[in-house]
């Protein structure tokens, strides 16, 4: 019986499930009498009558053609934000009107950020005990930086998954359902076993019970496993007004104003979710502009 390597032995999990070739296996055999091969009779898929061909098995084509693209669907990461990388974040961005201590401030957080998260995928899985939580308004790049730093680290063969915050819940909750093919653990585990988790946008759904508590044991149980997560966030701390009457230094130069507190994070996630976070996670925080509003549609900055 030839030997092929089994489905889990080896990354060719990237196969794909139709193909002709390896019909998903992610094997096929080449002719070959190098030490090692194996005798492929006439009774086995690909032998010929007459003597046993000498085979040995290699990774099929499929495995390896748009491996790129198998690996960021295989993540999850949406086709939205397939195209965010650390090279096109731009940290030098122009805004008419805006005063050049401003903008300097804000390129400045961009810079800051975009440096952070890169050294974490760079030195993914080393050093790495702490994961991030980023922090800051609507369309400053936090969801970009977070893909790219996970298609760094899916690319150079880690598993990871990306997961927005509510479609984590809904695909949980939706497997409560009875007609659902789906199972709580059949979502969950990979969301708890994944090297690095993105889960992007938390606190962006009213918290109930339920959703508190489901979030508590993915954090929790990855936290104890020692596996790190990377998440995003638009609400901010409370804390900074409640402590010092006066916003962070950052939020401050950038003109924005800590929230309320019924508006912070600590509100939307809950207080023991929160101080979790500091625990597993290294806060960055992010005060630009809305890329999406003022940069993007400046069309005289952009080509
Ligand atoms: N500094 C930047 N350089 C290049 N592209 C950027 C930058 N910031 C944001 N973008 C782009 O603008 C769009 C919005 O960014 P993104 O979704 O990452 O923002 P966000 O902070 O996650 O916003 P939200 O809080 O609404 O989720 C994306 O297409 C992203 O690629
Ligand atoms: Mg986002
Ligand atoms: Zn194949």
């Amino acid at each position: 019986m030839l030997a092929l390597p089994s489905r889990s032995a080896y990354a060719c999990d990237m196969a794909r499930a139709n193909c002709p070739t390896c019909q998903g296996g992610g094997w096929k055999v080449v002719e070959r009498t190098t030490q090692g091969a194996q005798p492929l009779s006439a009774d086995k898929p690909g032998g010929a009558a007459g003597e046993p061909k000498m085979v040995w098995a290699i990774p099929c084509d499929c495995t390896v053609g748009d491996r790129t693209e198998r690996v960021l669907a295989k993540a999850r990461v949406p086709e939205r934000y397939r195209h965010c990388d650390f090279a096109n974040y731009e940290t030098d961005n122009e805004i008419e009107n805006v005063p050049r201590a401003q903008l300097d401030a804000f390129n400045r957080s961009l810079a800051q950020a975009k440096l952070v998260v890169e050294r974490f995928a760079a030195e993914f899985p080393v050093g790495n005990e702490h994961g991030l939580l980023l922090m800051g308004p609507c369309g400053v790049g936090k969801t970009h930086l977070a893909v790219a730093a996970l298609k760094e680290i899916v690319l150079r063969g880690h598993s990871g998954l990306f997961y927005d915050y509510r479609e984590l819940l809904k695909e949980i909750q939706d497997s409560y359902n009875a007609e659902s093919q789906a199972t709580e653990m059949g979502v969950l585990e990979p969301v708890l076993k994944a090297e690095i988790l993105v889960l992007d946008d938390i606190g962006s759904s009213k918290p109930s019970l339920w959703a508190l508590e489901t979030v508590g044991h993915v954090l929790n149980t990855r936290y104890n496993e020692k596996r790190v997560s990377l998440l995003t966030t638009n609400f901010l701390d409370a804390e900074v007004t409640a402590n010092s009457a006066a916003p962070a230094p950052a939020a401050r130069v950038a003109g924005m104003r800590a929230p309320a507190l019924d508006d912070s994070l600590t509100e939307r996630v809950g207080k023991r979710i929160r101080s979790r976070l500091y625990e597993m996670c290294r806060t960055v925080e992010i005060f630009a502009p809305d890329y999406r509003k003022e940069i993007r549609h400046a069309g005289r900055f952009r080509s």
